[in-house]
């Protein structure tokens, strides 16, 4: 079983990922990271010079390859579960865990936007940010669970997600 990580830019998904695949002694997979490395370039600039609908297709393809993995701890991109088939690959052998946070905390650890594209022009990065996680709303709260970290340290996400990881193992032996 996979540990899946969904939630908005700013939400502490690669961090508190990181942490928990440390601590539970699972591999840890990024999906952004495996983008840049098949792509040999940085997000922000497959966004500017290929466009969103070609990184996404990109991404549809990684996240295939992942889900069929196990005992990973899997960071997603903050807009990859607006993507039913995404959702449906990931919910195969994985807890789907959305992390949150408040809009002003999002913005706060979002600035500078210089690897954020969707943010990055934006003159008003906190009417952008309310906006896109307006739009996202219902497939956030399609995950299995959802942390709010906007006021926790990453070591406490940490714990919460290995809690809920190992409720669910229990559950699953029973
Ligand atoms: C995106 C979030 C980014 C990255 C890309 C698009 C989004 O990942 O996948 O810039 O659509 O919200 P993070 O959530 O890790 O910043």
């Amino acid at each position: 079983m996979n540990i899946i990580l969904t939630g908005f830019m700013g939400t502490g998904k690669t961090i508190t990922g990181k942490l928990v695949s440390e601590k539970l002694g699972m591999e840890f997979i990024d999906t952004d990271k495996i983008i840049e490395e098949r792509e040999k370039d940085r997000i922000v600039r497959i966004f500017q010079i290929k466009g969103e609908k070609y990184f996404r297709k990109i991404e549809e393809k990684v996240i295939e390859e992942v889900s069929l993995k196990d005992n990973c701890v899997i960071a997603t991109g903050g807009g990859a579960i607006v993507s039913e088939k995404n959702f449906r690959n990931l919910k195969k052998n994985g807890i789907l865990i959305c992390l949150s946070a408040d809009p002003s905390v999002i913005l706060k650890r979002t600035t500078p936007a210089k690897d954020r594209p969707l943010l990055l022009k934006s003159k008003h990065a906190i009417q952008t940010i309310k906006e896109l996680l307006e739009r996202r709303k219902p497939y956030y709260s399609k995950a299995d669970y959802t942390i709010d970290t906007s006021h926790l340290a990453p070591e406490q996400v940490a714990e919460k997600i290995i809690e809920i990881y190992r409720n669910e193992k229990d559950k699953n032996k029973s």
